[in-house]
């Protein structure tokens, strides 16, 4: 089910170092050519090419579609007329609007957080250091320039389909996919919320926001955070932010993500051996998430009204995107997945009262 899952296919790689157009910004912007024979691919939804140039940087390329790219030239734009105390982002060395292409400096010897945080070594003063910077990013003055969304991305479109399910997109799915449908479409007042939450209902002031804040497009390099991929840089409910950093904490917490032999596990458990570990998780990963808020409302001087509630929603639409994510190349949808929806679903209709829980208390 390709529109209800988070896009993507078979990435197609290693084509931008050979691209005539792309050389050629090259050599525009003063860097010389790319050295292919020393190229890489990062993984990720778009072709990009990683490598030293003949002129002795070393850049990381990105081929992108339209909006995302004009997003992320927009963030550029915005960015470079700042002095961030705490933000730190690649540093970007020009791009070509028509081509779609758009070049950083490359953060060498850097590890994505997932990974950081898959070997337990996520500590609270990195969670501290992100939440610095989202909360410098959200404490600064949006202008006309910073295109507005006017619906959440992703969950926007997944809300719709949860109301409607178009005859192609049915035919697409994936046994588990339409499980997670049958799941959400009944359950009208998980879908009012989730309305509510996309169409950003109750929220009074918008931020620039990052829009796409997963752990993968955190990069650790010398120890510092830095924040890549800002295709869905725009004007929206900073909660979006906040709440995506806090899911995947959740989540990780709910799914016992960093024990050894997982698959074996999950399918002995009983619904009471998933809440114990999901308790037991929770405060195990609440120090990092009360780490991230702390520095979030230093950097931002407080946080806006409700947000640490709509945040915690935004957690627990987390727990539905990544099902989702998962279904897409599944037949069935797992005890613990499920599990993790219906922890979801409570921070979704309750979030006031989890707040605290997950991390994003008052104090
Ligand atoms: N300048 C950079 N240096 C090193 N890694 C980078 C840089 N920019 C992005 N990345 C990494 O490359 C991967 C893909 O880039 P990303 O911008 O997220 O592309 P996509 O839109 O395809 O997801 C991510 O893991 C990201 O952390
Ligand atoms: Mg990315």
């Amino acid at each position: 089910m390709r529109t209800l899952s988070r896009g993507g296919g078979a990435p197609e790689r290693n084509r931008v170092a050979a691209d005539p157009v792309a050389r050629e910004l090259l050599a525009r912007l003063g860097l010389g050519l790319p050295l292919e024979s020393a190229a890489v691919a990062y993984s990720g939804r778009n072709a990009n090419w990683a490598g030293p140039t003949s002129g002795g940087a070393e850049v990381f390329v990105k081929r992108t579609a339209d909006s995302g790219m004009r997003r992320a030239v927009a963030f550029e734009l915005f960015a470079s007329a700042r002095t961030p105390q705490h933000l730190r982002a690649p540093q970007c060395l020009g791009w070509d609007l028509d081509a779609g292409l758009h070049v950083t400096r490359l953060l060498a010897d850097s590890v994505p957080a997932n990974e950081v945080a898959d070997d337990g070594d996520f500590t609270a003063g990195l969670a501290e250091e992100t939440g610095l910077a989202i909360g410098e990013l959200h404490g600064w003055a949006p202008t006309a320039d910073v295109p507005v969304h006017q619906e959440i991305p992703i969950l926007g479109g997944i809300a719709r389909l949860f109301d409607e399910l178009p005859l192609p997109v049915y035919l697409e799915a994936s046994g588990a996919e339409l499980e997670v449908w049958r799941l959400v479409q009944p359950d009208r007042e998980l879908r009012a919320v989730l309305n509510a939450l996309a169409a950003q209902e109750s929220v009074t002031v918008r931020t620039p926001v990052h829009g796409d804040l997963r752990l993968d497009q955190l990069r650790i390099a010398d120890g510092a955070v830095h924040l890549t991929d800002w295709e869905e840089f725009g004007l929206a409910d900073p909660a979006v932010d906040v709440g995506a950093f806090v899911g995947q904490w959740v989540q990780r917490a709910v799914l016992g993500i960093t024990e050894p032999d997982r698959d074996a596990v999950e399918n002995s458990l009983s619904h009471k051996d998933i809440i114990q570990r999901t308790t037991a998780g929770l405060n195990e990963v609440r120090p990092i998430v009360e780490a991230f808020w702390s520095g979030y409302r230093a950097a931002r001087g407080g946080a806006g009204d409700g947000l640490a509630a709509r945040a915690t929603a935004f957690a627990g639409w987390h727990m539905f995107d990544r099902m989702i994510a998962v279904a897409r190349e599944s037949s069935q949808v797992s005890a613990v997945q499920r599990a993790a929806a219906g922890i979801g679903r409570r921070l979704l209709l309750d979030p006031a009262r989890y707040a605290g829980v997950v991390g994003l208390g008052a104090a």
